[in-house]
């Protein structure tokens, strides 16, 4: 990847993030009880309470907000969509440590392993209900009401599909065959969903043409597709160091990501029946994990992976070119496609 991909992103992120966690602070000192749980899970604070410099990567509000942007707004005016997503997004990761049983998030312990599985819940839920408020506060400055409507119609759409793409993973685990379709379905709508509605509603906000949105969030889904591949290579592949999660637990946990759909898909008729004897139990360790490392290793699953997440990066660009934006635009967007096809974090 050229370092110049992660710089432009950088270059985003500097500019817009300060304005969105002024909003992500005010919208989560309305909730007293539930707040210390919330910054420690946003990263703002350790163990201990103190400030700490954590947190995810925050690329949903920045891609809202670069796509108010590029399509004329003023970027300041997306903030409540940009903030109210970037917290829906964060609902969805307590909830899923939960489900996926993950300890470690971000490289801290995850917050169910820190205050509990109900409490962890509440927390959660919590943040949903704060990211509806702050959305909210769109009319509030200045978005038109209708565009307003249209704008958080979008967000409630696209995370009730996130929240049916994270119920299909999780039935994925216990299915005995899932196709490459299916899965592209699931992570289209488990992660596709959000990325698209950040583009989306960027673009609403700032247009108030529906047309336009549409074609931003066919290219945040494109994109969407793209960063998830890569997440279930970095799930099997990726660093811990850089992840901050446990090397293998994708496959420990039986996870259909993509490696293993491609696993039973290009199993050799001779170890099918060791593959699915391996998969029928609760947890795959010891020397039946390296067993399906080495398999996939053999067969080729590592470049496969890459090469499907390349492929998704490839047509978010076709996507990228239909858009009627500036060409520095374009380039900047195929440069956050590579770099979702290729990160390493
Ligand atoms: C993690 O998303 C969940 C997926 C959809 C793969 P991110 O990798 O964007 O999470 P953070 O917020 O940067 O940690
Ligand atoms: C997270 O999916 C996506 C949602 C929460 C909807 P994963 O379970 O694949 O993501 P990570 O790898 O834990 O971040
Ligand atoms: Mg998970
Ligand atoms: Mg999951």
């Amino acid at each position: 990847m050229e370092a110049n991909a992660e710089q432009q992103i950088a270059e985003l992120a500097r500019r817009f993030l300060p304005d969105v966690e002024g909003c992500l602070r005010e919208a989560i000192a309305e909730s007293d009880d539930l707040a210390p749980m919330m910054r420690y899970h946003l990263g703002w604070e350790n163990l201990e309470g103190a400030p700490a410099s954590g947190g995810g990567k925050a690329l949903r509000p920045v891609l809202c907000l670069a796509a108010c942007e590029m399509s004329g707004g003023d970027w300041r005016d997306a903030l409540p969509a940009a903030a109210g997503l970037e917290l829906v997004h964060n609902f969805s990761l307590v909830h899923d440590d939960i489900q996926d049983g993950d300890e470690t998030r971000r490289g801290t312990p995850t917050l169910w392993r820190v205050h509990g599985v109900p409490a962890a819940l509440t927390a959660g839920n919590a943040m949903r209900v704060v990211a509806d408020r702050t959305a909210d506060g769109l009319s509030a400055r200045g978005t038109a009401p209708e565009v307003a409507r249209g704008t958080i119609a979008e967000l409630t759409r696209r995370y009730l599909e996130m929240i049916e793409g994270q119920y299909l993973d999780l039935s994925f685990e216990a299915a005995e065959h899932v196709s490459v379709s299916d899965y592209l379905d699931m992570i289209g709508r488990k992660t596709g969903a959000l990325i698209e509605s950040a583009m989306h509603m960027g673009a609403l906000v700032a247009t108030g043409d529906p047309a336009t949105a549409r074609g931003f969030g066919e290219c945040g889904m494109r994109l969407g597709l793209a960063f998830q591949v890569r997440d279930d290579y970095l799930g099997v592949w990726g660093d811990p160091a850089f992840t901050g999660k446990a090397v293998g637990a994708d496959i420990r946990r039986k996870k259909k990501s993509l490696p293993a759909v491609y696993l039973f898909d290009s199993v050799p008729d001779d170890e099918r029946s060791w593959l699915e004897e391996t998969y029928r139990a609760e947890e795959i360790e010891g020397e039946r994990l390296d067993g399906v490392m080495a398999m996939l290793e053999r067969l080729g699953g590592g470049p496969y992976v890459q090469r499907i997440a390349e492929e998704q990066a490839q047509l978010a660009v076709v996507a990228v070119d239909a858009l009627d934006i500036a060409e520095e635009s374009k380039q900047l967007l195929g440069a956050v496609a590579e770099f979702f096809a290729t990160r390493d974090r």
